[in-house]
């Protein structure tokens, strides 16, 4: 019977805590690595982001956010004291784009900007009025690891989430942008090179100083912190002493990579990594973020067809295809408020013109709870390292969080937070995590004034 298979997807998909613990103490050795030497698996790196935000950070700022589902171009102000406003459009991004050429990656980003500052900028009324030869800062989040030496500089390690675009790898893609902005004649200047989980981190601590970390659960998975410049023995001397701060990117997404030795894998998720354009990257990503939760349920699913267990006798051609079961789906077929599961018909008539029994409607949601709750399980280890490296479950913290698997998978935080306890018993409740606004619009866009405002300094 369909219970009988749950069983032992069951005991594949769930994580004791006894289990995590391991994890976390593989996770924490894995982040001090990264720390000490260039190059690692985690690169854990070093962001030229300075510190905390003042909260007093006042002003009109540009971002281009390219690195989630979307494109995205904002014009952000911010008020001071955790205020802000934020103009935005966005712009889908198609599969073909992310294979074609960088630089013409770039050039469709800077020509979205230039609609943008065409239709919002040039109004009689608008504020912004520039004077000749001034040019607006920009700061651009491009949401891949890329190896920085200042602020305006990032050259890309490698590209994540799919993405495949030739002449990128190993080149500097601020240096690529600006090409792109030359070409368009935009009266722009690049600032800030900046990662979605660094603009998370100062986005979410400004509106709230409680917030130290920042995590993102989107079609990727990747968290940022502030360290402190002594506990990085990779990097010498950046300038502010050995006192000061630097928010660190660790591109936690490659965490167990290649060499596969910590994570429970289970024959789907080696799958996955093998069928993937990156097979042996992103391992900790793979098992967590909204671009591959769909396609491990429907590997499972495959199975059980070729075993003759499920839709029998039915035309199952359209399951079949990779990727064809969208993350989307394992969030409504948790949340179906009816008996019936009636979303779950709507899913599988609908999208593969399969006729399903209650029995089989359940099993798939048992089957996305075990896969969604996972998810939520390893990145609390994620957490729990960095928390248990900066010492921050005495006092307490919080967590900025975003990215469409946490804002719209139902139950994600909870099982994020009742992780964290399996992982530190009680005081496990004093890490708490809360959605982020905009890190990459927000974020961005405070970076850049710290940084102006460093450089006004003259530092
Ligand atoms: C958005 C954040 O909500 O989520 C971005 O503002 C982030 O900074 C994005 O890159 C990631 O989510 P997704 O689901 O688009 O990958
Ligand atoms: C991937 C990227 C990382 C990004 C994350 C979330 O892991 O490599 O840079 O922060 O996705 O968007």
């Amino acid at each position: 019977t369909m219970a009988d298979h749950l069983r032992k997807y069951e005991s594949l998909f769930t994580l004791t805590p006894q289990r995590m613990r391991m994890i976390v103490e593989a996770f924490k050795d894995t982040l001090e690595l990264g720390l000490s030497k260039h190059k690692q698996t985690v690169p854990m790196i070093p962001t030229y982001v300075f510190g905390w935000p003042t909260g007093q950070e006042k002003g009109d700022y540009l971002s281009v956010d390219l690195g989630g589902t979307n494109l995205r171009v904002c014009l952000v102000t911010l008020e001071g004291e955790g205020k802000f406003e934020v103009t935005q459009t966005k712009y889908r991004l198609t599969e073909e784009q992310k294979q074609e050429e960088g630089q013409k990656l770039f050039d469709f980003c800077a020509e979205c900007l230039k609609t943008f500052v065409d239709t919002n900028l040039q109004d009689e009324n608008s504020g912004l009025k520039l004077q000749p030869g001034e040019k607006l800062p920009l700061g651009f989040t491009f949401s891949y690891p890329c190896t920085q030496e200042r602020i305006d500089h990032g050259e890309l390690i490698r590209w994540t989430k799919g993405f495949g675009a030739p002449n990128t790898e190993g080149h500097d893609v601020a240096a690529m942008f600006r090409a792109s902005l030359e070409k368009f004649e935009l009266p722009i200047e690049l600032t800030a090179l900046i990662n979605d989980t660094t603009g998370t981190l100062i986005a979410s601590n400004y509106v709230n100083p409680k917030n130290k970390i920042a995590v993102i659960f989107g079609t990727g998975c990747n968290a940022a912190y502030m360290e402190y410049v002594k506990d990085i023995p990779k990097i010498h001397d950046v300038g502010i002493g050995l006192d000061g701060q630097m928010a660190i990117n660790c591109e936690w997404g490659a965490f167990d990579s290649f060499e596969h030795e910590h994570l429970p894998r289970t024959k789907y998720d080696q799958i996955v990594d093998e069928t993937s354009n990156k097979p042996g990257e992103q391992a900790f990503e793979k098992l967590i973020s909204g671009r591959y939760l769909g396609e491990i349920l429907r590997l499972v699913l495959c199975e059980l067809i070729d075993e003759g267990v499920l839709f029998l006798g039915q035309n199952t051609y359209k399951l079949e295809v990779p990727y064809a079961f969208d993350t989307a789906f394992l969030s409504l077929l948790e949340s179906d408020p009816t008996d019936e599961l009636l979303m779950a018909i709507g899913i599988f008539t609908h999208f593969f013109a399969l006729e399903t029994t209650l029995a089989e409607r359940q099993f798939f949601r048992a089957l996305a709870k075990l896969i969604g709750r996972r998810a939520a399980r390893l990145s609390a280890c994620g957490i729990a390292a960095i928390v248990s490296k900066m010492g921050y479950l005495e006092e307490g913290c919080s967590v900025g969080a975003d990215g469409s698997l946490y804002n719209k998978y139902p139950g994600f935080a909870d099982r994020v937070h009742e992780g964290l306890q399996d992982v530190f018993g009680d005081k496990g409740r004093n890490i708490v995590t809360h959605h982020a606004e905009d890190g990459s619009g927000v974020g961005s866009a405070i970076i850049a004034a710290m940084t102006k405002a460093r450089k006004d300094a003259g530092i």
